[in-house]
């Protein structure tokens, strides 16, 4: 009996050996569809491929696609567990001709892997062709010889297959496969046909329109194949199963249910394991692939998966979290087929294990409410929404969850009642945050976040995804479309662009749509909804457009870089300055990386190297960097690195970089560094590449700036100071190493050089006069000059060289010196009873033109703007000299 891995590799095999190559399955978070939730067939991927927007290396592929059909418009989450077909997490094995053949090729390759490969009785086949499509029922009777009665024509959509709204589409053919007169149903098209004796395994699609929104359908310039086999039913029939739950790989894994919680898989309990057996792997998979559980979009989807099992195995009786002592048991089945499963097992186990302990403390409570309140009601009432609401607010458990507990007892919810729960709640979010002052301009976001719900993230995963424009506002309004040269707020329902906050800048980028394109210079968000401020650089941006959105690469691998390089700082000041360091404030930017922390005193030169070199021995360390979702609580036990006073959710999201030398693995809490964190970050440490500390100086009282560059700009930085130093030692003609002695010597001997021009002026303006020069004015020596080329300062060593060469006397000297006049006054001690230096010094300063001066009897010294009036300032100084007798 092939298990459903040999099924999956005989596909693929087939097919390859067919030319086609095969592709591995895309995530399951479509990055190129702006509105589906998740890849819920093997087309997604290639969407572009068969419009003719896209082309690659290959025209046939061949994939084994992870597919989800829980939330948005393919929900099967509520049969899940009660029926034999419905899964939230299913494979869909498919091929693809992209504009190669057609359905002449289309239906021979399945009738052959069919009846050949798989060995399936031709009998037992018939299949369903579009009602007008003669050419597809003409191959089936000459390639498969099927009679014209296993050929049903059928006119619905049955047989029209579209991926949506708009895109590829065109009818299809379906095959089933007859269970035989012992089940009860009839055939495709009949009144019966949802009975379980015919059940469709296979639907082939003839890719030949393009729907678009207008409602109007063109054919497209290639005729291209895409197909679909869900490989549980396959796998079901060939296994000789009639369940898809008693195939080999459902049943390992209801088997591990059955040991973990020690009750027969097939006892009463038998509804809880293939939940359990389903969710597990919806939920391991989705996580594999970046969805974490929120409270919005896909992230609540999958939390309302995760509670789902979780209460499945509660109602088995167990005490302690299970589903994550499952993983191993799926690993082991679809781990070789799906690596990323492998690579993130430590991952699921740790998120599946906080999410079961937290819904733990609250579930048993929320079931007695449940219990409590069904028993106030009479018999087969529904439930009241209040009730539901409660419980959803206060207890954790989705609607759906409560519907699920519900349906066992055979009753409901009324929906408006919980609807209008939620609206109130809504109300007074709002109503508390107008009280912020922020309130007139934020109200067009909060009803926008109304109409639409909050923007989904997809920027931890990815730069570029698909979204759709769901509003465009201009100065506070909504308009229609914007076009080129305007300057508009993009609202889109998801986006891979990273809004301001916690330090980190918003990311900036570009946006397309089908008719024009924006540049976005900034991202910030507003009450969950993402405003993308932008210019419309080409054509027209219109509302409800899907729209391709690019994050700038490298500004945010910039950016990054900078953010995990303050996580590993803020370590490093811990371990160097001491506990007592606590981060006040940080901006994450693209150049640069500037944090602001507590301590009291300017950096020394010696902590500043210890803490660049710690740094960079992390980066060096190029250990990966890890993010876990948990609650506050369990993270501040952790000893992660919180933010004081900052206001937290349910839960945090975690970062550890780093693992101390010797310590082991770093995701058991010896990580280096722990911090709360949001923001965007590096894969490894390594790749923020390097470290240069620019500098310290103080913010505000007791908390000190640092501002650092990483990556390239550190690069370049050093590139720079090294250049620099280059060019020092050139002009110094010496090597880079002997420059700071060669500067030093240099600045040695020009001072000394000072000296001796000081020296030497003064010394030839005594020899040039001094008392020979001396004139009388009534009585007194006086001399009186201007002296060239001797500065302000050495202007008083000059007076007082004078006054004790006169003896007697006094002394009046200007001099100008660099746009600047000096005058400078002495009397000798015998005169000063009689003579003011004073009084010659604003004399001649107001005859200059200037004002002041002062100093002491015997000397004194002030400034002018010149010296043109330097014989009138003399003139004035003799007066008051003659004056003083
Ligand atoms: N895309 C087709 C389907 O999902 C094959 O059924």
């Amino acid at each position: 009996m092939p298990s459903l891995s040999d099924i999956r590799q005989t596909f693929l095999g087939y097919f390859e050996k067919n030319g086609h190559r095969v592709v591995e399955s895309s995530p399951l978070v479509p990055r190129n569809d702006p509105t589906l939730m998740f890849a819920n067939s093997g087309m997604v991927q290639f969407k572009n491929l068969f419009t003719g927007v896209e082309t690659r290396d290959y025209q046939r592929a061949t994939t084994a696609q992870k597919c989800v059909r829980a939330g948005g418009k393919h929900n099967d989450l509520d049969n899940v567990g009660y029926t034999a077909r419905h899964h939230t997490f299913f494979e869909m094995l498919g091929n693809f001709s992209f504009g190669d053949y057609f359905k002449e090729g289309a239906i021979p390759f399945a009738w052959e892997l069919l009846t050949k490969e798989f060995d399936i009785p031709r009998h037992r086949l018939l299949v369903t062709v579009y009602h007008t499509d003669d050419e597809a029922a003409a191959i089936w009777k000459k390639v498969a010889g099927l009679s014209d009665d296993r050929i049903i024509r059928i006119p619905t959509s049955d047989n029209f297959w579209q991926m949506g709204p708009t895109g590829p589409c065109g009818p299809c053919t379906e095959i089933f496969f007859d269970h035989g007169d012992s089940i009860p149903g009839g055939p495709p098209g009949s009144a019966d046909e949802d009975g379980d004796r015919f059940i469709e395994i296979w639907n082939l699609v003839f890719m030949q329109n393009e729907q678009f929104e207008d409602g109007s359908m063109r054919a497209l310039d290639m005729q291209s194949i895409d197909t679909g086999m869900g490989l549980e039913r396959i796998g079901a029939l060939l296994q000789g199963k009639h369940d898809n739950y008693d195939t080999d790989l459902m049943r390992a894994l209801i088997e591990a249910s059955a040991n973990v919680t020690s009750v027969d898989p097939d006892g009463p309990g038998k509804v809880h394991h293939r939940v359990i057996a389903d969710h597990l792997r919806s939920t391991s998979f989705l996580i594999a692939d970046g969805v974490m559980p929120s409270n919005e979009g896909r992230g609540y989807v999958l939390r309302r998966i995760m509670r789902r099992a979780m209460r499945h195995a509660h109602m088995l009786g167990a005490t302690d979290p299970v589903m994550h002592k499952l993983v191993p048991a799926l690993v082991r089945q679809m781990g070789a087929a799906y690596p990323e499963l492998t690579r993130a097992q430590a991952m699921i186990e740790e998120t599946l294990r906080s999410e079961e302990t937290r819904f733990r403390q609250t579930l048993d409570r929320g079931l007695r409410l449940l219990d409590d309140e069904l028993a106030k009601l009479p018999d087969g009432a529904d439930l009241p929404g209040e009730t539901a609401f409660k419980l959803y607010d206060t207890f954790g458990f989705p609607l759906d969850l409560t519907q699920d507990a519900l349906r066992e007892k055979g009753r409901g919810v009324q929906i408006e009642g919980f609807d209008a729960a939620m609206a109130e709640q809504k109300r007074m979010a709002r109503a508390a945050w107008s009280g912020s002052g922020e309130a007139a301009d934020a109200r067009i976001w909060f009803e926008l976040a109304d109409k639409h719900g909050v923007t989904e993230f997809l920027g931890y995963d990815t730069e570029e995804a698909e979204g759709q424009v769901m509003a465009l506002v201009i100065d506070g309004a909504e308009v229609a479309e914007a076009a080129a040269g305007t300057k508009v707020t993009i609202v889109v329902n998801q986006t891979p662009f990273y809004a301001e906050s916690g330090g980190q800048v918003g990311d900036a980028g570009l946006i397309r749509t089908e008719t024009g394109a924006a540049r976005v210079a900034d991202t910030k968000k507003v009450a969950g909804v993402f405003l993308h401020q932008a210019e419309v650089t080409a054509g027209v941006i219109s509302r409800g457009q899907g729209a391709q959105l690019a994050v700038d690469h490298e500004r945010r691998g910039a950016i990054r870089a900078n953010h995990s390089a303050t996580h590993l700082l803020h370590e490093a000041l811990r371990g160097v300055l001491g506990e007592h360091v606590a981060q006040r404030g940080s901006l994450n930017a693209p150049d640069r990386l500037r944090f602001d922390f507590s301590h009291n005193s300017a950096l020394s030169a010696e902590e500043m190297t210890r803490i660049e070199a710690e740094v960079n021995s992390f980066i060096r360390q190029n250990s990966p960097v890890e993010t876990r979702l948990m609650t506050p609580d369990e993270a501040r036990a952790l000893g992660a690195q919180a933010l004081f006073g900052e206001k937290y959710g349910d839960e945090v999201r975690v970062v550890s970089m780093g693992v101390h030398p010797g310590s082991g693995k770093g995701a058991d809490g010896a990580a280096y560094s722990l911090e709360l964190c949001g923001g965007t970050h590096v894969a490894r440490t390594g790749d923020i590449g390097a470290f240069v500390l620019l500098g310290d100086a103080a913010s505000s009282a007791g908390v000190r700036r640092i501002e650092a560059l990483t990556g390239q700009a550190a690069l370049d930085h050093l590139r720079a100071a090294d250049r620099r130093l280059g060019e020092i030692a050139g002009i110094l003609k010496a090597q880079s190493a002997d420059v700071v002695n060669r500067v030093r010597a240099l600045a040695d001997e020009r001072k000394a050089l000072a000296n001796e021009v000081a020296q030497l002026k003064r010394q030839l303006a005594m020899s040039s006069g001094g008392a020979s020069e001396a004139e009388e004015v009534a009585g007194v020596r006086f001399i009186a000059r201007r002296v060239e080329g001797v500065g302000g300062k050495e202007l008083g060593a000059l007076v007082e060289e004078m006054k004790a060469s006169l003896g007697s006397g006094a002394v009046l000297l200007l001099a100008e010196d660099g746009g600047k006049a000096t005058v400078a006054a002495g009397v000798t001690p015998d005169l000063t009873g009689r003579i003011s230096a004073v009084a010659l010094v604003q004399a001649a300063t107001a005859a200059l033109g200037g004002k002041g001066g002062g100093g002491r009897p015997d000397r004194a010294q002030g400034g002018a703007p010149s010296l043109a009036a330097a014989e009138t300032a003399f003139q004035d100084a003799r007066k008051i000299i003659e004056d003083s007798k």
